[in-house]
């Protein structure tokens, strides 16, 4: 259904009038940007992105920018092409408005995205694309740094900010990252690399932000170990959340069991990822970006993230249920 829809969106995005095109979709067409400038105040200027995960390989990313995203984040992209985990591995929960997902970073590879993504920034400069990253499944953890490097490299000069994807709960044990050691090697080592990649690049390009992304099962001294991680290496901020391995606040499905493992995203996540966005605004300083993401479904939900802190959101589950038009809706609103 995932692929279908993204599909059905991509082909009416190429082949009807853009007036058709929003007018179908509920667009309105007052938020849709015609040019996003990004500059170091993008993520200040409340902008409402798509969160990683529905774009993996970077194949539809015109089309969800024509329907209001101020930006689009693409994986997370791996190294090397990976299938994923076996099907089924994504399950609605519609009254509940909610996903739970084990699709184990299911992706076609640096280099095949690397190629899509040069191609569209040749003949379309003004979209804002992250890249988030990954380390593939057989990676051990010991040499992970070496598959972020990878990504960063091959993905710097297509890219406009990356995501270090530390917090998946479907690579198996990828969220011991978030341990502050590990941590410290991997961001550290991907801050010095945009130091170099920027000095020897040719082109007019300025520095490149780097985000973590964490889970929202992170516990108080956790958190701290991260900020302070993340004031360290001086990366540009974070980003809050991804996916719970928790199974609260889901209030319709009764036999929740029966999916199995994976994250959940949506309506039962809001209160948690809101909570996690609140803590690091107190811990961090106020230079430090902080994205919120997680059941951001509603006008009252993104001024609740923005008021916890937030200075952009992003959104998955809620594009999935109610389409383009809660874009605008939030846009309409907060601009
Ligand atoms: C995700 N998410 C995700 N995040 C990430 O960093 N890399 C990924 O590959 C994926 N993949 C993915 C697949 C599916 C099917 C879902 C539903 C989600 C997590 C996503 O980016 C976001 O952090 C959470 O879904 C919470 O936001 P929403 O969906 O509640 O708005």
């Amino acid at each position: 259904a995932h692929c279908l829809g993204l599909n059905l969106l991509h082909f009416s995005y190429k082949f009807l009038p853009s007036f058709l095109f929003r007018q179908l979709l509920s667009i309105d067409p007052s938020v849709v940007h015609k040019k996003n400038v990004f500059d170091e105040n993008f993520f200040r200027t409340f902008k409402v992105g798509l969160a990683a995960g529905l774009d993996k390989n970077a194949q539809y990313i015109q089309a969800l920018a024509a329907c209001g995203f101020d930006f689009i984040e693409i994986g997370t992209v791996t190294p090397r092409p990976q299938p994923g985990n076996p099907k089924p591995r994504l399950f609605r929960l519609i009254k509940d408005e909610a996903i739970i997902n084990r699709m184990g970073f299911n992706n076609d590879g640096a280099d095949v995205i690397y190629q899509r993504l040069k191609q569209l920034k040749e003949k379309n400069n003004h979209i804002v694309i992250g890249a988030n990253i990954g380390k593939n499944k057989d990676t051990p953890n010991e040499e992970a740094i070496n598959d972020y490097l990878y990504c960063f490299r091959k993905l710097y000069a297509v890219a406009d900010y990356f995501v270090v994807n530390v917090s998946s709960p479907n690579t198996p044990n990828l969220r011991a990252l978030q341990e502050k050691d590990a941590l410290t090697t991997i961001l550290s080592a991907l801050k010095k690399e945009e130091q170099s990649l920027r000095f020897l690049s040719k082109h007019d390009i300025v520095s490149k932000p780097i985000f973590l992304k964490i889970a929202p099962d992170l516990s108080d001294e956790q958190l701290k170990d991260i900020s302070e991680v993340i004031i360290q290496t001086g990366i540009t901020g974070i980003i809050a959340t991804n996916t719970t391995i928790s199974r609260e606040n889901i209030v319709y499905e009764k036999n929740i069991d029966k999916y199995g493992a994976g994250g959940l995203s949506g309506k039962p996540l809001f209160e948690k990822s809101l909570k996690v966005v609140k803590k690091l605004r107190n811990l961090l300083p106020k230079e430090k970006t902080i994205i919120g993401v997680g059941g951001i479904d509603s006008v009252e939900k993104a001024l609740q993230m923005k008021e916890a802190g937030a200075d952009s959101i992003q959104i998955y589950t809620a594009f999935i249920y109610r389409g383009p038009k809660i874009i605008s809706e939030i846009k309409r609103k907060m601009l």
